[in-house]
Parts: structure tokens; C-alpha cells; sequence
């Protein structure tokens, strides 16, 4: 018997709502659960979202499922979209208050209704939301996946590609620690064709030298560049969120940059942060460190330090 796939999302604001289309676009779910506190705007998006189904190639059922979170139990995965964009205008910190408050609404209630799938958690600030899912609701924690450092991952293989000329996606580069101004390119292990960067760069300076610096600050800035013509980011969000649950739901094992708890990896622990992670049915099935420079090492470090700072002014 064919089982249904179901993904739900929480929050139906610029993120959500994309989240939500890149699903029904690309057919990843034949369920889609809708959730969001303004009942007008779910009410909008869920006829928007069904108004288009003549034109898509799937078939996928849209329930609006309004705040009733309980609801969202039987799905396989559940997207965390609930923020306010507007308040982290020139700093993802601008909405830590907000999203952990939202956060406390709805997801022990979806634990205690019985959820045992996957979370997908986009609110930011990405990596202290994912921490506070897990300690509020005790979950497996390799079922918490944070969208984490997977779009500025993109970012930093597209600035990369621009320099060498290598299509992005044959570009195996990571950014790493907070999906905030405190991520880090991971330069000593990024790769082209099983190459380092800086093999490349001694077999071939005209092709393969460029500043390392401007192009890490180009990917941590990414999303800022968008932010400042339209004040908020959704496309790419929305489809590396979408990415995360299509590696979940075809049981992928896909290794993807996302955030996830730290338990010794580098010596840090008891926080979520991004790093490169195996990703499949039962969520993150292995973490993998990369090899880091000192000073590489010493940004990880100051990374989880204020995703710690962050944390330190909740009332947990
Ligand atoms: C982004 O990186 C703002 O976290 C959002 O696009």
C-alpha cells in the first residue's frame, strides 16, 4: 500500500508560504499542512497553492490546518518557518526573542500529539532555534535538522564558481558554525574534481588564485545583499529547506551543510551549528568534521561561542 508522504509548515509568512510552493513544485510531499497564527493569511496561501494545482505536474493534497498545530503529528516532516523577517534587518539576532517564542507555542504540543518525524528548522537565528527545539521537547536530536549554513554553502560554491570558472555544483566547499555574520568558509577542505583549492592554485594561478577572504565574506553577506532591495530573503531559503526534505523523504543520504547538535566535534557540544551532515529517513545519520586550518578552527570556536552568548539571554 502506497503511503503518503506528508510535510507540514509552520508559519506562513515570505518563507513559509515559498517553502510550501517549492514543495508543491517540485511534487516532494502528496500532503501539504499548512499552519500560521493570522487565519486570513493561511486561508490565502492554502487557495493560492490550490489554484495552481492544475498547473503543476503532481497531484498534492493542502490542508490548512490554521493554529492547530496537533494537526501537523501525522506528517513525515515539519518545517519551522515561524518569524519576522522584519526584525532581522541587518542581523538574523533581531529575531532570537520572536522565533524562540514561537517556537515555545507549538512544538511540544506537536511532540505530545504524537509527532515522530523529522524537523526541518529555518526560523533564525537558525542554529539557537534548533537547540531550543530540542530542549524543549526533549526530541531525538538527529531529528532536528537546521537549514542552517546549506544556503550559504550555495552561496559560497556560486562565489567560488564565479572566480574558477567550475560550475557551482562541481564545487565541494562548505560554510560552517552559526547561519549568522559568525560562519566560516571551510577553505582547507573545499574541493574540485578531489582537488584542494590550494592544489589548484599551485598548478594553476591564472585560473585558481583569488582572495579566499572576499569570497567568504561575499557568501556570509549573501543574504543580506537580498535583504536590502526587497527586506526579506525567500526563494533560496525556501528551496534549500525544500532540499533538506526531499533528502529526507527519499531516504538520500545526501550530505548536505545544516545545523545540527554538536556532541565533541571539535570539542563542542550541547549546542546545534552547521557542519556537513549525512542526511536520510531517520534525519541526520552521521556528522562529519573537516579538516581546518588554525585559524579556520579558531572562527568555529567563536562561532559556537555566540550561538552560546545568544542562548545565555533565554530564560531556559
Ligand atoms: C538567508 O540567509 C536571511 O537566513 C536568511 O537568506
Amino acid at each position: 500500500m502506497y503511503q503518503t508522504r506528508k510535510i507540514g509548515v509552520v508559519g506562513q509568512g515570505h518563507v513559509g508560504a515559498h517553502v510550501a510552493n517549492s514543495l508543491l513544485m517540485q511534487g516532494i510531499a502528496d500532503e501539504l499542512y499548512l499552519c500560521d497564527i493570522n487565519e486570513a493569511k493561511v486561508t490565502s496561501e492554502v487557495q493560492d497553492l490550490r489554484d495552481s494545482l492544475s498547473f503543476v505536474p503532481y497531484n498534492t493534497k493542502i490542508v490548512n490546518c490554521y493554529d492547530h498545530y496537533e494537526e501537523l503529528a501525522c506528517c513525515d516532516v515539519i518545517v519551522n518557518a515561524a518569524g519576522k523577517v522584519a526584525l532581522a534587518a541587518g542581523n538574523r539576532d533581531g529575531e532570537l526573542f520572536f522565533t524562540t517564542d514561537a517556537a515555545r507555542s507549538f512544538a511540544k504540543r506537536i511532540v505530545d500529539a504524537g509527532f515522530d518525524g523529522i524537523f526541518v528548522s529555518i526560523s533564525n537565528p537558525c542554529d539557537v532555534v534548533c537547540t531550543e527545539l530540542w530542549h524543549l521537547t526533549g526530541y531525538d536530536p538527529k531529528k532536528i535538522i537546521g537549514s542552517g549554513c546549506g544556503l550559504d554553502s550555495a552561496r559560497l560554491r556560486t562565489e567560488i564558481s564565479k572566480k574558477v570558472g567550475v560550475s557551482p555544483k562541481s564545487v565541494d566547499a562548505y560554510m560552517i558554525g552559526e547561519h549568522g555574520f559568525s560562519q566560516l568558509a571551510a577553505f582547507k577542505a573545499a574541493t574540485i574534481a578531489g582537488k584542494s583549492l590550494n592544489e589548484l592554485q599551485a598548478e594553476n594561478p591564472d585560473k585558481y588564485a583569488f582572495d579566499h577572504m572576499e569570497v567568504e565574506e561575499l557568501a556570509r553577506k549573501g543574504g543580506y545583499v537580498t535583504y536590502q532591495g526587497k527586506q526579506c530573503t525567500e526563494y533560496a531559503v525556501a528551496n534549500s529547506a525544500a532540499r533538506v526534505c526531499a533528502a529526507v523523504l527519499h531516504n538520500e543520504h545526501a550530505v548536505l551543510s545544516a545545523s545540527t547538535l554538536m556532541t565533541g566535534q571539535y570539542g563542542e557540544e550541547g549546542i546545534f551549528t552547521s557542519l556537513p551532515c549525512v542526511i536520510g529517513a531517520e534525519g541526520v545519520e552521521e556528522v562529519y568534521t573537516l579538516d581546518l586550518s588554525e585559524h579556520e578552527l579558531e572562527g568555529l570556536h567563536k562561532s559556537c561561542q555566540h550561538i552560546r552568548d545568544n542562548i545565555a539571554q533565554l530564560d531556559w
